[in-house]
């Protein structure tokens, strides 16, 4: 693999750092320099520590340069501005029908894209549901395949509550999409380290992403299940590759609610190990 090392020599003051900090070791010093041990670059696993860790951003990797990056001196948000975003997100149920730009949700994606993955393996995908039409397409086949299984009395084992959904949607409500004007699916392949895992810090990612940026979103359980359990060909038909696992489902868009304060959750279940 060519990891495209770059080493601008005004700035590298041979410190060492990105090779004492680069987890497979593929970084070697030469004259003071840091270079990469040619047997080991196909180990790379392209997570840029060497890149982040150069404290002149002296290092460019995979033609990615140190200047496009965002710098980490003065621009972190506070513990309390971290916190007040951490307790202040809601889950969103009531939705304004205005969707949202185009700039917003590729930010909001491409900062969600930052999230780390097992082995830095990146393959999870986001599968996008972000024209109104189409979304009340979804809507109303969902709805109409979830009908008719209740009418059958063949809903499967355990989700036979979704008749109720069913006539909740009759009146007016709507608990499986909340009417919200986006969706995101998010999967990854089955056969990865740890596609669970990725999906869900990666939708977390995009959940916290857009509540420091006024955007709502819905964990959607009720969602994943029809989509998975009641109606599985829904992620062929949304064109979710075969190999992949759906990882869960979230709804998205501008609110049409406004929490004023945050909720008090303190008790945690907590248990230290004393001994082993
Ligand atoms: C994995 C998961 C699945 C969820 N599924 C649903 C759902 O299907 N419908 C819904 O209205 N809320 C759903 N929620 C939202 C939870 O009910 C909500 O997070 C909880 O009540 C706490 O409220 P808060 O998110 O505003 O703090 C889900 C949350 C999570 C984490």
């Amino acid at each position: 693999m060519d990891l495209q090392l770059q080493i601008d020599q005004d700035r590298c003051t041979g410190c060492g750092m990105c090779v004492d900090d680069c987890p497979y070791a593929i970084l070697q010093m030469m004259n003071e320099q840091p270079c990469v041990d040619e047997e080991k670059a196909d180990q790379c696993i392209r997570c840029q520590h060497c890149l982040a860790i150069c404290p002149t951003g002296a290092l460019s990797v995979f033609g990615i340069s140190p200047d496009d990056s965002i710098d980490l001196h003065n621009n972190l948000p506070t513990p309390m501005q971290v916190e007040t975003l951490l307790r202040g997100r809601r889950s969103v149920r009531r939705y304004s029908s205005r969707p949202l730009s185009q700039a917003t949700i590729q930010k909001l994606l491409t900062v969600a894209g930052n999230a780390p993955t097992g082995v830095n393996n990146r393959q999870f995908l986001f599968t996008l549901v972000e024209d109104q039409a189409v979304m009340e397409q979804i809507r109303q086949q969902t709805i109409a395949g979830i009908r008719k299984q209740a009418e059958a009395e063949q809903l499967p084992q355990g989700l036979e509550f979704f008749a109720g959904i069913i006539r909740a949607w009759d009146s007016g409500n709507d608990i499986l999409f909340r009417k919200a004007p986006h969706m995101l699916i998010i999967s990854s392949p089955k056969n990865g380290p740890s596609p669970e895992a990725d999906c869900y810090i990666a939708l977390t990612y995009f959940e916290i992403m857009a509540a420091s940026m006024g955007v709502g979103t819905l964990w959607d359980g009720l969602a994943k299940w029809a989509f998975t359990s009641i109606l599985p060909e829904t992620p062929a038909k949304l064109g979710i590759p075969d190999d992949h696992m759906l990882g869960y489902v979230m709804l998205f868009g501008k609110p049409a609610v406004k929490y004023h304060r945050t909720v008090q959750r303190d008790t945690v279940g907590i248990r230290k190990v004393t001994a082993f």
